[in-house]
């Protein structure tokens, strides 16, 4: 019997409710298969704020240290949202990526066929979508310095930076190539180079590592042309590499393609070990709803996916992976559907029954 030490983070909003549906599916995969799954549950974001004045203490980042994976469901909520306030939680995200060295954000998103009429694009459009979007995580305006507002005599004025150096630019460039080698061996290296000198360096960068890697077709698309092309054609992408901010918005974007944000999983990652594996943190890319949480109602998929991610990259689990995209797959095909993504005569369930369904099928 392996045993496995994740820490788990719920944080605020929806994020308790869908980590429990989680927490339900690693303990059916170590039932299936053997395994033992030591999970350590830590108050993060919001909630921290409130008990300890910290989104994430540093307890919590040794022990996310230690860990072989973190898993983390959303963080943030109108109640700490005053644009004055001191400390806010997604600080504590930007410290816990920071903190664990985690620069490459991976952001597959792939069209369920069931769910080809659950997004607001047309179904043929959406045929045969399978893209994956790796978005930078530690640099660009998330982390630029100087960031700062001040007083000047013409009134306010503030300042965030976008900086990147050449080893950030070339260590998630390359995390970009060697997936789409792995894939169907095309990457679009997404920036703003017709404006940003960050992008100059990103796109100079870029066409420099090609040459390491003649099977790749690598081609550059502004950004905002990209988010054009991504619901006007999505099948013609197959790997995205850019920066942090891009990432952030055009997966927003993408989501949609695959009928709702709930159903979209992460995983930020580090340097990997010699197999390939090594600490990670999952997550699903949905934030806190706290227009819905409580209520028993949110979309659990994107953070079930995310544990199937995290069995395959941190702890190297590649059945047990398969058994839980599949056993998603399945309750789909069966024709449950939580509320965001319900069509016309749908099962809808909510968010405990949607895990229990697919617990079952593991
Ligand atoms: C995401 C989220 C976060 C981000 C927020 C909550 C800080 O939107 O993971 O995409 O902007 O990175
Ligand atoms: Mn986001």
């Amino acid at each position: 019997m392996a045993n496995f030490s994740i820490v788990a983070l719920p944080g605020d909003g929806v994020g308790p409710e869908v980590m429990a549906e989680a927490l339900r599916i690693l303990t059916a995969v170590g039932e299936r298969f053997g395994h033992r799954f030591d999970v350590q549950k830590e108050l993060f974001g919001g909630i921290a704020i409130d008990t300890y004045g910290t989104p994430l203490r540093q307890e919590t980042l040794d022990l996310s240290k230690r860990a072989q994976a973190v898993l983390l469901a959303a963080v943030g909520g109108p109640k700490w949202d005053d644009p004055k306030a001191a400390v806010r939680p997604e600080q504590g995200l930007l410290a816990l990526r920071k903190g664990l060295g985690l620069f490459a954000n991976i952001r597959p998103v792939k069209v369920d066929p069931h769910l080809a009429n659950s997004s607001t694009i047309k179904a043929q459009v959406l045929d045969g979508v399978d893209l994956v979007v790796v978005r930078e995580l530690t640099g660009g305006l998330y982390f630029g310095k100087p960031q700062k507002r001040w007083r000047s005599a013409g009134g306010r004025q503030a300042v965030d930076t976008l900086r990147y150096s050449e080893v950030e630019v070339r260590r998630i460039l390359q995390v970009g190539f060697d997936l789409a080698r792995q894939r169907r061996q095309k990457l679009a290296s997404v920036d703003k180079a017709n404006i940003l000198e960050s992008s100059r360096l990103w796109r100079e960068m870029a066409n420099e590592m090609a040459q390491d890697y003649p099977d790749v077709e690598l081609r550059h698309v502004l950004v905002d042309a990209c988010a054009m092309a991504l619901i006007r054609r999505p099948v013609d992408f197959d790997v995205i590499v850019t920066e942090n901010m891009f990432g952030d918005i055009l997966t927003d974007e993408a989501s949609i393609l695959a009928g709702s944000l709930g159903m979209l999983p992460s995983a930020s990652l580090g340097r990997r070990r010699r197999d390939r594996t090594g600490l990670g943190l999952y997550e699903p890319i949905h934030g806190s709803a706290p227009d819905i949480a409580g209520k028993g109602v949110a979309n659990p998929i994107g953070m079930i996916l995310s544990v199937a991610m995290m069995l395959r990259l941190s702890l190297g689990l590649t059945r047990e992976a398969e058994a839980v995209e599949q056993a998603v797959e399945v309750a789909l095909a069966d024709g449950y559907r939580t509320a965001d993504v319900a069509e016309e005569g749908a099962k809808v369930v909510g968010t405990r029954e949607m895990g229990e369904r697919i617990a079952s099928g593991i």
